[in-house]
């Protein structure tokens, strides 16, 4: 049996359904009817391992069940990614992995095979992290693997694995439904279609990560929607870099970036300039539409810790930071200036370094720029099934106009978990929520929430619906909620949740850039430092934050405003809702373990709040 690129031009354009998985770190699925995503999901969610790696079963069956349809029934299966290494989704390496292990990689794999020039065996090394209980069937590779001649050969093998698992899971009659799509290609169509229509006339559309397919960098030029890449390239290393220099730092790559990121505006000038001019200084150049390095080091770990051995760890990240914001920004300003084009949408991982979208944004060059929630893989599938549509209806495919994509729960559901939980758990009692002004009254006197209401956030941010909210006036209740969610990492600022019409009180936007989703950082007013200090970045003041508008959830809204009615202040901190280690809860029965297992003082579950009872 055949995979299929063949028959689009034979599906119906005003009747279709696409499926699109993504297989790498934290997979996902999303389906995708008429032109409109239904529904969206990370796997994690469903497994309780966060960052999970592999397929996504239970997020394909969730946006099946969600969406209505059968597989069979399905236009295209779209597979996002072509090139992944099937040694790492062997032993699962994103999800599993522990510092030690990144750690035992370098040393035990990259530095005698970089340095000594000796052959390792990668899979030997992590002999005891081979995970053979995943739905792909490795165990004809394992029997291979010695006699498979290359790389080549060994991504050819995977990719007819994935095949089968989706054939097996799905139980197709036929493969022609399926088809593989090229990695960039799944950034490239979520930066365009996902995000504001306005891009859509005319843009650039930059993707810069880690690895994708076949580049790490991408520039392409968008005219009246239609898509063309004018350029990629492999030797852009900013995602590379930034992934060591995490591990340096005692942190997971490809997960906690964000906290080098919240950890580099501590740094002194002194520091940051001590780490850069060591280390970072003349290390990329940005020309035309690419970023180079100017010297390639022998490697990225080794070759930066011995630069770094004399440097703070505030000042590694400060300089790390300024070394990233450099080349952006140069980059950025070239590709305006060679297309000369200045409405910018960028995705990829290196995308969501909220802190350069400052000075960015602020570049007298740029008109319009903006960037979708989530922009690194776990997006993936959402651009998968815009690039399949695109070429199946035309291109007048609809926005995404929320990211409430996930599951919901009925209040049936809610009630039957609620009194399973309060029969074992007397601690605890509920009332039915008629309004919002209660809750307000709570949290105004300093009461911290979990809730959990309607569908799930598609993305790493928590936006109202699987969030922890509080009280943002005073800086103190910083460590309540530092105490009660316990080894939160003491340096990362919270965040807000603002409604639109103060955001002009509250933040520096000079151009208007529209953020929904906190996907970039703001300077803050001296008002707003005044009002809500706890969601602040204490060290360069400025705030990521949600910029809400009713229509994007009502309720929320609503919430925030009755908060502002008793406070005067139309904004509420917002953090995700998940304890240490364990993604957000996507279910009530995960909300309801999550109010037990930490000190929140109640739950917002739907219509219900779950009080702890007082002694
Ligand atoms: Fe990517």
């Amino acid at each position: 049996m055949m995979t299929g690129n063949c028959c689009m031009q034979f599906i119906n354009k005003n009747k279709y359904s696409v499926l699109a998985i993504s297989y790498g770190h934290e997979a996902n699925a999303s389906i995708m009817i008429n032109g409109k995503i239904v529904a969206s999901a990370a796997e994690e969610r469903f497994t309780k391992k966060k960052c999970q790696m592999g397929y996504p079963k239970n997020a394909i069956n969730f946006c099946l069940k969600y969406a209505g349809i059968k597989s069979n029934n399905l236009d295209v299966i779209a597979i996002v990614s072509k090139n992944d290494l099937m040694e790492q989704n062997l032993v699962n390496r994103i999800d599993s992995f522990t510092i030690k292990d990144f750690l035992s990689e370098q040393y035990d794999y990259w530095k005698p095979k970089i340095y000594q020039k000796k052959n390792i065996d990668y899979l030997k090394i992590f002999k005891h992290k081979i995970n053979l209980k995943q739905d792909f069937d490795f165990t004809d590779y394992l029997k291979k693997r010695n006699y498979i001649r290359n790389q080549n050969d060994a991504i050819k093998i995977f990719k007819k694995m994935r095949v089968d698992t989706v054939h097996k899971h799905l139980k197709l009659k036929d493969l022609s439904q399926i088809q593989h799509i090229e990695h960039e290609k799944g950034h490239q169509y979520y930066a365009l279609f996902a995000g504001p229509e306005i891009y859509r006339k005319k843009c650039l559309v930059l993707t810069n990560e880690g690895m994708g397919d076949k580049s790490n960098l991408s520039v392409s030029i968008v005219k009246n929607s239609k898509l063309k890449e004018v350029y990629y390239s492999k030797k852009n290393k900013i995602g590379t870099l930034y992934k060591f220099i995490t591990l340096m730092l005692g942190m997971k790559p490809s997960q906690h970036e964000f906290k080098v990121m919240g950890l580099a505006p501590y740094a002194s000038d002194y520091e940051t300039k001590k780490a850069y001019n060591s280390a970072f200084k003349n290390l990329f150049v940005a020309k035309a539409y690419g970023i180079f390095l100017k010297k390639k080091p022998p490697d990225f770990y080794f070759h930066f810790k011995e630069k770094l051995k004399h440097c703070r760890f505030d000042g590694i990240a400060g300089g790390l930071q300024l070394v990233v914001e450099e080349t952006l920004i140069n980059w950025i300003k070239n590709c305006i200036k060679k297309s000369k084009i200045n409405s910018v949408l960028i995705s990829g991982g290196v995308a969501q370094n909220i802190k350069a979208a400052i000075p960015i944004s602020n570049l007298k060059d740029i008109k319009r720029f903006y960037m979708n929630p989530s922009s690194g893989d776990s997006t993936l599938s959402v651009g998968g099934c815009y690039y399949v549509s695109s070429k199946i209806s035309g291109l007048k495919l609809k926005k995404m106009d929320n990211i409430y994509l996930g599951p919901d729960f009925t209040n049936e559901y809610i009630e039957k978990a609620l009194i399973k939980f309060l029969k074992l758990n007397k601690q605890y009692s509920f009332q039915r929520i008629k309004n919002n002004k209660k809750i307000s009254e709570y949290l105004s006197k300093g009461k911290v929430f979990g809730r959990f209401y309607g569908r799930m956030e598609l993305g790493q941010r928590a936006l109202g619906n699987r969030s922890i909210i509080a009280d943002p006036r005073k800086t103190e209740i910083v460590k309540i909620i530092n105490s009660k969610i316990k080894f939160r990492d003491f340096w990362m600022p919270f965040t807000p949740s603002i409604l639109d019409k103060y955001q002009n009180k509250y933040l520096v936007n000079k151009k208007k850039l529209s953020c929904p989703y906190m996907t970039m950082a703001f300077n803050t007013t001296k008002y707003f430092q005044k009002i809500a200090p706890a969601t602040i970045h204490p060290a360069d003041l400025t705030t990521r934050p949600q910029i809400l508008e009713k229509k994007h959830n009502e309720k929320y809204y609503d919430l925030i405003n009755e908060f502002g009615k008793i406070t005067g202040v139309y904004c509420l901190l917002n953090t995700s809702l998940n304890l240490h280690g364990y993604p957000m809860v996507c279910s009530p029965e995960d909300a309801l373990f999550t109010l037990k297992n930490s000190g929140l003082d109640g739950l917002i579950l739907q219509d219900y709040l779950v009080l702890k009872k007082s002694k």
